[in-house]
């Protein structure tokens, strides 16, 4: 694992940015895992401003989001698929069609977990994954004591991600209780991660991610086997 320290926020987003902007602009080809919740917000920001700027054509990328939640729709505000072409698929020059996220009201949820599974070894592995990283180290949406052999599936969400994430919606019982989730083993296939970590709410899953024990108790532990992790972040004596 190599990890970077940046000042703040707003660098980690600027730097994490200039690494997908570089990646993107230097392939013929590229598969871009794409994370979602508040902390890449601003990279997508400054990736779109690049991207516009340099007028980037980008027919030539993939992109495949990690999870969406059970039972919201691409027209609810909440959902990932909505957030994800509010803040990023249509500001850019990017097909729709090239866009994948894993459809939160498939009628057979578990044939979508398989299609998505299956779409992503179509593409050949994702070569370039983003990640952010939950309060108790959940990575997508692999709560402590997913398997590290999992792929795609349906996950019920901790109570903890449940009251983190309620403060995109307007009560907590509006948060979904299950989502669709690329597994620990999809995730670990991708040949490149970039994780992105801000304040000091996340330091405790950081430590336990990349200097603690590799267990099944601790989702993030798993990318201490991966060989080209990246983790950007502001939080201080994690190095
Ligand atoms: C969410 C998402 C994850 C995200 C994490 C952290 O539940 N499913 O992909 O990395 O939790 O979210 P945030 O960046 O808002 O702290």
């Amino acid at each position: 694992m190599r990890s970077v320290k940046v000042k703040n926020y707003d660098e980690m987003s600027m730097e994490a940015a200039m690494i997908v902007f570089d990646k993107i602009v230097h392939s013929n080809r590229l598969v871009l895992g794409l994370a979602t919740g508040s902390t890449p917000e601003k990279m997508y920001e400054y990736l779109s401003d690049m991207l516009n700027k340099n007028k980037v054509d980008l027919s030539h990328v993939t992109t495949v989001n990690l999870d969406e939640y059970v039972g919201l729709s691409p027209e609810d505000a909440q959902s990932y698929t909505h957030y994800m072409r509010r803040i990023f698929f249509d500001k850019v020059n990017i097909p729709l069609e090239n866009t994948n996220v894993p459809n939160g009201v498939a009628e057979d949820l578990e044939a979508e977990t398989k299609r998505f599974d299956e779409g992503i070894e179509k593409l050949g592995g994702v070569d370039l994954q983003i990640l952010g990283i939950g309060r108790n180290a959940h990575i997508a949406f692999n709560e402590p004591g997913t398997s590290f052999d999992s792929n795609t599936h349906v996950v019920n969400l901790t109570e903890s991600t449940i009251r983190d994430n309620a403060r995109f919606f307007h009560s907590m019982e509006d948060v979904p209780t299950q989502a669709i989730s690329l597994g620990l083993n999809t995730i670990m296939n991708a040949k490149e991660i970039l994780l992105m970590a801000s304040g000091n709410n996340k330091r405790q899953a950081l430590l336990d991610s990349f200097h603690g024990e590799v267990t099944e108790d601790v989702p993030g532990s798993v990318l201490q086997r991966h060989h080209n992790v990246t983790v950007l972040t502001d939080i201080d004596g994690f190095n």
